[in-house]
C-alpha cells in the first residue's frame, strides 16, 4: 500500500501522522465539509506533471504540447494548462467550446476525431484553430467547403492508422487495422494527390495516436520509422508530425514504464532525422492521471462466508475504469490503521445495480473498517470525472482543488434537480 502511494502520488498525497493528506490538507476534513464522493486535485502535483512533460521534450525545438481535453475537461484545470503555455487537443464541438472558454489561443488548438460534424468543423474554421487532423477522405471536402466560405487556408494533418500493435487494454488500442481510427497509407497518399484541387487546405503532415497507457517508447519509434519510410516512398516532406498522446502512468508499484525523459529523447532524435518543423504532442493521462484522488465513504460492511464486500457511496457512474477496462486503482483508508490491526481481503464496490460495479477486488483493508470511514481511490485525475454519468439517477460528484491547506470547489456537486431539469 505504502509503495503504491509513493508511485501514484508524485509526492503530493501522503500519510502524515496516520492521516491521508492532499498537499497540506487532511482528506477527511474535505469529506466532512464537501461530502462524498468527491474528486480532490492537487494543484502542485498538476504543475509538477506539466513541468516534467515539458522538460522531457526540451530537446525538441518548441514542441506544441496540446493537453488532451477528453482526459479531464474541468475549466479550472484547463485554465491552468493554458497558463502554463499548453495548447488543447479536442475531439468535439463541446471540447472545442470549453477550450475556447478556458482561453486557449486558437492557434494552439488541434481538432481530431473520427466523426466531426459539419457545424463542429465550421466552428473550428471560424475560430482559426491551428489544425484539423483528418480521419476520413470525405472530411477534406467539408473542410474545403467551410475554409472557402470563410476565406481561409486551413492547415490539416492526415491521421494515419499504421497498424501497430501496442501493449495495453484492447479497448484503448487505436492504431491497429481493426479499429475505426485513421487512414490507411494508400488512402492517405490518394488524399495528398487529390488535395492539389483543394485551394483552401494545406496538408502539412501526419497525425497518429497509437493507444493509451503505453509503457514504453518502442511503438513510437516504430511509428515514426514507418511514417518516414512512407514519406520517402511518396516523396512528401512533412512539416508537422502530431504523435498523439498515450504516455502511460503507474497505477501501482507493480507498473513498470519508461521514464518520460526517455520518450522525449527518442522522439526528439527521430523528429530531427526527419527534418520535421513542428512536433505536436497530445498527452492526457500523463498530465492529470496521478494528480487527483476520489474520496468515498463506507456505507456498509457485508461479510459473507469466504467473501467480504465494502459497499461505498461511489460507484461505476463516478469512476467507470474498473468496470469498463478492468482498470486498477489503488485504494487507501483515509485513517491509517495501527500496525497491530488485522487486515482482511474485501471487494470494494459501489451502490449501482450492476455486478461490474466495483472499484477494487481482493483489496487489503483493516478488519475493523466500518460505516462512515473514508476510502481514498488513487489515480483519479484522468478519464474518471470526464467519463462519469448519472446512471441509476446519481448526481455526479463535486470536484475540489487543493493548494497546500486551501481547498476550492472547482465543480459543484450536481443536485437532484439536475437529473430531470432537461426533461419535458
Ligand atoms: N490524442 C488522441 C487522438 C486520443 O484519442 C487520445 C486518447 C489522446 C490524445 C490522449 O491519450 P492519453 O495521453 O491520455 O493516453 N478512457 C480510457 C482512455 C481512452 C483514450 C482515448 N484517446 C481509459 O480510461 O483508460
Amino acid at each position: 500500500m505504502e509503495n503504491n502511494i509513493e508511485v501514484i502520488s508524485n509526492g503530493f498525497f501522503k500519510y502524515k501522522r496516520g492521516r491521508f493528506y492532499a498537499e497540506e490538507t487532511p482528506v477527511e476534513s474535505i469529506a466532512e465539509k464537501y461530502g462524498t464522493p468527491c474528486y480532490v486535485y492537487s494543484r502542485h502535483s498538476l504543475l509538477s506533471q506539466i513541468n516534467k512533460f515539458k522538460a522531457a521534450f526540451k530537446n525538441v525545438d518548441a514542441p506544441l504540447i496540446c493537453f488532451s481535453v477528453k482526459a479531464n475537461s474541468n475549466l479550472t484545470l484547463l485554465k491552468m494548462m493554458k497558463e502554463q503555455g499548453l495548447g488543447a487537443d479536442v475531439v468535439s464541438g463541446g471540447e472545442l467550446r470549453k477550450a475556447l472558454l478556458a482561453q486557449f489561443p486558437p492557434e494552439k488548438i488541434v481538432f481530431a476525431g473520427v466523426g466531426k460534424k459539419e457545424d463542429e468543423i465550421e466552428l473550428g474554421v471560424k475560430k482559426k484553430i491551428y489544425c484539423f487532423n483528418i480521419e476520413n477522405e470525405e472530411e477534406t471536402d467539408i473542410i474545403e467547403k467551410y475554409a472557402k466560405q470563410h476565406k481561409r487556408t486551413v492547415i490539416c494533418n492526415l491521421r494515419l492508422n499504421l497498424d501497430i500493435d501496442v501493449d495495453t487494454h484492447h479497448y484503448i488500442k487505436t492504431s491497429i487495422k481493426e479499429t475505426k481510427f485513421g487512414l490507411d497509407l494508400k488512402t492517405a497518399s490518394r488524399i495528398l494527390r487529390n488535395n492539389k484541387n483543394n485551394r483552401h487546405i494545406n496538408i502539412k503532415g501526419f497525425h497518429m495516436h497509437l493507444g493509451s497507457q503505453l509503457k514504453d517508447i518502442q511503438p513510437y519509434v516504430e511509428a515514426l520509422d514507418k511514417v518516414n519510410r512512407f514519406c520517402k516512398e511518396i516523396g512528401f516532406k512533412p512539416e508537422i508530425i502530431d504523435l498523439g498522446g498515450g504516455f502511460g502512468i503507474p497505477y501501482s508499484s507493480q507498473d513498470r514504464m519508461d521514464d518520460i525523459g526517455r520518450f522525449g529523447d527518442a522522439i526528439a532524435t527521430k523528429i530531427k532525422e526527419m527534418g520535421v518543423k513542428v512536433l505536436i504532442l497530445e498527452p492526457g493521462r500523463y498530465i492529470v492521471g496521478n494528480t487527483a484522488v476520489l474520496l468515498s465513504r463506507v456505507l456498509y460492511v457485508k461479510k459473507r462466508q469466504g467473501k467480504n464486500f465494502i459497499i461505498t457511496d461511489t460507484g461505476m457512474n463516478d469512476i467507470i475504469r474498473p468496470a469498463f477496462y478492468g482498470g486498477y486503482h489503488s485504494i487507501f483508508p483515509a485513517k491509517k490503521s495501527k500496525k497491530t490491526t488485522k487486515q482482511m481481503k474485501a471487494d470494494i464496490v459501489g451502490p449501482i445495480c450492476e455486478t461490474s460495479d466495483y472499484i477494487g477486488k481482493d483489496i487489503d483493508v483493516p478488519a475493523d473498517i466500518q460505516k462512515g470511514d473514508i476510502l481514498v481511490v488513487g489515480s483519479a485525475g484522468a478519464y474518471c470525472f470526464s467519463m462519469a454519468s448519472n446512471y441509476n439517477c446519481r448526481p455526479r460528484p463535486c470536484e475540489v482543488m487543493v493548494k497546500k491547506e486551501k481547498v476550492s470547489v472547482i465543480r459543484k456537486r450536481e443536485e437532484y434537480k439536475d437529473l430531470w431539469d432537461k426533461e419535458l
